[in-house]
């Protein structure tokens, strides 16, 4: 998607690196305004062509006193006064406007963290002229404060400890909040946000979904030559299948997607896919069955990163010979390769000032299952970049792929090898563990708890335990289940479930695996533990 494409009123965040600043991109997103975030000390051109409505300084680490403290580019103020742009500093943005400015920034005597009470000052523009004297909670997180404020600029917010909350210069469109509305701790911040956009700077709440994907077909149709042919790898997983659907929807039959069964799949996933791909999506799909090709590779490999590199390396040239074939059979090479990559992995390669890490823009190699052969020379087509997770979902929903398909756990590339510990293709471990697998998210299902988890799964484990089955002594596995919680699989929480639940799962487990007589749960959180266990 171009962003300069986007007709509805732009609301670009400069990034300073906040732990909350792809919130605010998605809290203004969740008004139907469009928002896109980009690097705080992105050069002035980049900021222009982008032709925002609102910019909206993040908050970041840094104190404006420090050498190194990010800036926006220079001219950047000349450019939105003589552009009527109206400017919204939040935290350490309202530090750098006051600063650039010519006002006066104090490394705070009162710093203020958590949770905090504000009182209205002034009848305000931001507070939507409130009447004085009104309170109510924010989120601070700030140490430094303005102290002396630029020509113009006036306070209409202080905290209980009576540094500035809230600032605005209504005349040159500048306005500064000295807390996070993004967050839910402020629980009046949305609506601050709201009527900031609407009410102060007209932004028209007209930013759907639908605009999205026509805008998107627009630009593939223009993008690919007309006998220029286009494949697409597909997991099973959610990115992937609404981005092969929404190029299908743009190109129909020139798009070739594969989808390889590595013998590391969960129990009839490759059935499951391939019907949700050929009966629901019309997607045409090659199955390549690569199981013995990974399983062979596999045997006698214990170090999980070593079978991640394996696995990578497979797929890689399962990849390629499948371009080669095409390209043979087409008598034309394949010219553009989609990729389900997310506006979070965007971001997250492009790195925010003072991270001491450097613009790149390589995707996570977790994201594009191994990476590419380097000689394909494909070029990318990135239909969902500028979406997160629930807007691809929302995106799906209309391209028609089943709710249930949308809303599946994310599974990970390597898939089984690195929840069956140890060599995968001892015994009949990855077995065992498909059975157990399918009974304990089954019985998720069945309990109606899949929706609140962000993935459930069992773990194999190489180890035998004594137990006493049918009156007989048995020596057979252990296997584990776990189920966590999680905004986004950075950090995790284990999920809680009533020991009723877990009393019937393990009781199922044990009378129905052959070959698993203990069954256990792993109660880590994220971190210390990763969610997989390799
Ligand atoms: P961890 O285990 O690192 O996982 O806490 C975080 C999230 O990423 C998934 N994951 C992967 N996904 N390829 C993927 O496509 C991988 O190699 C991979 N490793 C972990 C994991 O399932 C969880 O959702």
């Amino acid at each position: 998607m171009d962003p300069k494409a986007v007709k509805s009123d732009l609301v670009l965040i400069l990034d300073y690196g906040s732990q909350y600043t792809h919130l605010i991109t998605r809290r203004i997103r969740s008004l139907s305004v469009f928002s896109l975030c980009i690097s705080g000390t992105s050069p002035l051109s980049t900021i222009t062509s982008l032709n925002p409505k609102v910019v909206i300084l993040s908050g970041g680490p840094h104190s404006v006193h420090s050498l190194d403290s990010p800036s926006f580019p220079s001219g950047f103020i000349e450019w939105v006064c003589s552009n009527g742009v109206f400017v919204l500093g939040i935290c350490y943005g309202l530090q750098l406007l006051v600063q650039r400015l010519g006002g006066e920034v104090r490394v705070g005597e009162k710093q203020e963290y958590g949770r905090m009470e504000i009182e209205v000052g002034k009848n305000s523009g931001i507070f939507g002229g409130k009447m004085v004297g009104d309170r109510q909670i924010v989120w601070m997180s700030h140490g430094d404060e303005a102290a002396q404020l630029p020509k113009g600029f006036e306070v209409v917010a202080r905290s209980q400890q009576g540094s500035v909350a809230a600032v605005e210069d209504r005349e040159r469109r500048f306005y500064g909040l000295q807390y996070h509305p993004e967050v839910t701790h402020s629980p009046e911040g949305m609506e601050t946000l709201r009527y900031f956009l609407s009410n102060i700077c007209g932004v028209n709440p007209g930013w759907k979904m639908e605009d999205i994907l026509d805008e998107e077909i627009k630009v593939i149709k223009g993008t690919v030559g007309t006998d220029d042919h286009v494949i697409c790898a597909l997991s099973g997983g959610v990115d992937s299948t609404v981005a092969a659907t929404l190029v299908h929807k743009a190109i129909g039959d020139r798009l070739h997607c594969v989808f390889v069964d590595n013998g590391l799949l969960r129990y009839k996933e490759r059935e499951r896919v391939m019907e949700t791909f050929e009966r629901d999506l019309h997607l045409p799909v090659t199955c390549v069955d690569a199981r013995d090709q990974f399983l062979s590779k596999l045997k006698g490999v214990v170090d999980p990163e070593m079978k991640r590199k394996i696995i990578g390396k497979e797929f890689i040239a399962i990849f390629d010979a499948f371009a080669q074939d095409l390209g043979n059979k087409l008598g034309k090479k394949p010219a553009y390769l989609v990729q389900g990559t997310l506006y979070p992995d965007v971001i997250e390669s492009c790195p925010p000032p003072g991270t001491g890490r450097n613009h790149s823009h390589t995707i996570k190699s977790h994201h594009n299952v191994g990476g590419l052969p380097k000689d394909m020379k494909l070029k990318l087509i990135e239909p969902l970049k500028l979406l997160f997770k629930d807007e691809v979902r929302k995106l799906g929903k209309i391209l028609n792929v089943p709710e249930p398909f949308l809303k599946r756990h994310p599974f990970p590339g390597p898939g089984l090898a690195v929840r069956v510990l140890g060599d995968v293709t001892e015994g009949n471990a990855l077995d065992i563990l498909r059975q157990v697998d399918e009974i304990f998210i089954q019985s998720i299902k069945d309990a109606g708890l899949y929706d609140s988890i962000w993935q459930a799964f069992a773990v194999f484990l190489p180890v035998k335990s004594v137990g006493v089955q049918g009156d007989q002594r048995t020596h057979s596995h252990v296997v584990a289940l776990r189920a966590v919680t999680s905004q986004d699989g950075m950090t995790a929480d284990w999920y809680n479930f009533e020991h009723k639940f877990l009393d019937d799962v393990a009781r199922k487990i044990c009378n129905s695996v052959r070959g698993v007589n203990r069954v256990v749960q792993d109660i880590t959180s994220k971190p210390p533990s990763t969610i997989e266990w390799e």
